[in-house]
């Protein structure tokens, strides 16, 4: 096979019906939602990057330090030649993965920005000569279709952008990797855990405002694409602490009453003086919570480790 493949199961028309879709919904309801994949354009991607090295944001630099630590331990309890990860970004982690599994096959990066999917591909290839590299632009809850490389296959989902879904949407989730599995398969899961909500709130909003700037990145999105007239300077990032549902919620807070026309969709949207659109959550884990989750959808927690602080987990769990 050569190098590197760029495969896209999403057609660019079909991620604009999707946008629309997503935004007609989202602001048409109360409270206003917007879904978090549309952060990630090309900028967004680049502002992402810029939040993983931000001093607030430990978990980053949590997760990797546990990969370091348990690469030789993944790699002997997988023996992974098909390794597949979602949400893969710029795949900076996952080089502590590559490094460490000596029979991998394949690599399949699954992302929704194809800009972060060609940077990482192409500094992948320079860097593991001999590794097949097939990247995936796709959606991760839609049902993907991976290549047919051999298994043992072992699924990657790090960053914790697993509690950037809602509850019930992670059941489906994860009830769909299980489904890409065969018995005795892996997934390598990262989860950002509960702890001290000073510390959760610094690291969704950070003093230098990159979080700010990658918020109402969304509405640059909607701006470019759908030809709204959104004003980011008239909206503030907000980032609270759901001590209920233990998640982080990111919110953007109307400055002004103000009208937002979108033409592309016919539609004007009002906003009064404070409202608050939604436009993410992260959900923070216990162990329990996450070895409950993996076994209603069929995986069997095997491993559990964390950061020596206790502040990120990465789980292995093996399907049934
Ligand atoms: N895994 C990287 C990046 C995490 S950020 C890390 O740990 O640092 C989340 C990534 O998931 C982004 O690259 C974003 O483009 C991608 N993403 C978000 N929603 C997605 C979806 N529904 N389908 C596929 N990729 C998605
Ligand atoms: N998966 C990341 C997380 O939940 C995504 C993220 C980090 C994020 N900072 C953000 C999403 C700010 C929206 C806004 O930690």
């Amino acid at each position: 096979m050569s190098p590197f493949l760029l495969t896209r199961t999403l057609p660019e028309d079909a991620t604009d019906a999707a946008l629309r879709a997503d935004v007609l919904h989202g602001l048409t309801r109360t409270p206003k939602t917007l879904p978090p994949k549309w952060f990630y354009d090309a900028h967004g991607s680049e502002l992402f990057d810029r939040i993983t090295d931000l001093p607030e944001y430990y978990p980053t630099r949590a997760e990797r330090e546990i990969l370091i630590a348990r690469a030789p331990e993944i790699a002997a309890t997988t023996g992974a030649r098909t390794l597949v990860e979602l949400g893969s970004g710029s795949s900076e982690k996952t080089r502590h993965l590559l490094d460490a599994l000596p029979g991998l096959h394949t690599y399949v990066p699954v992302d929704v920005s194809e800009s972060a999917l060609t940077q990482a591909g192409q500094a992948l290839i320079a860097e593991h000569p001999g590794l097949g590299v097939h990247a995936l632009i796709a959606d991760f809850t839609g049902g993907l279709a991976l290549p047919g490389t051999p298994g043992p296959r072992l699924v990657a989902f790090l960053g914790g952008t697993i509690g950037n879904l809602l509850p019930a949407e992670r059941a489906t989730f994860l009830a769909s990797v299980r489904a890409l599995l065969s018995p005795g398969d892996t997934l390598l899961l990262g989860t950002d855990l509960v702890k001290d909500e000073s510390v959760l709130v610094a690291a969704y909003d950070d003093a230098a405002g990159v979080t700010a700037e990658f918020n109402k990145n969304v509405l640059h999105v909607v701006n470019r694409e759908l030809g709204a007239d959104f004003d980011p300077g008239a909206f503030a990032h907000v980032a609270l602490w759901d001590a209920r549902h233990e998640w982080i919620e990111m919110r953007l807070r109307s400055l002004t009453e103000q009208t937002v026309k979108i033409p592309a969709l016919d539609l004007a949207v009002d906003f009064a003086d404070g409202e608050e659109l939604r436009t993410e959550i992260s959900a923070k884990f216990r162990e329990e919570g996450v070895r409950r989750e993996l076994a209603a959808a069929g995986l069997d927690l095997a491993h559990w480790w964390t950061d020596r602080e206790g502040r990120f987990a990465l789980s292995l769990s093996v399907a049934r």
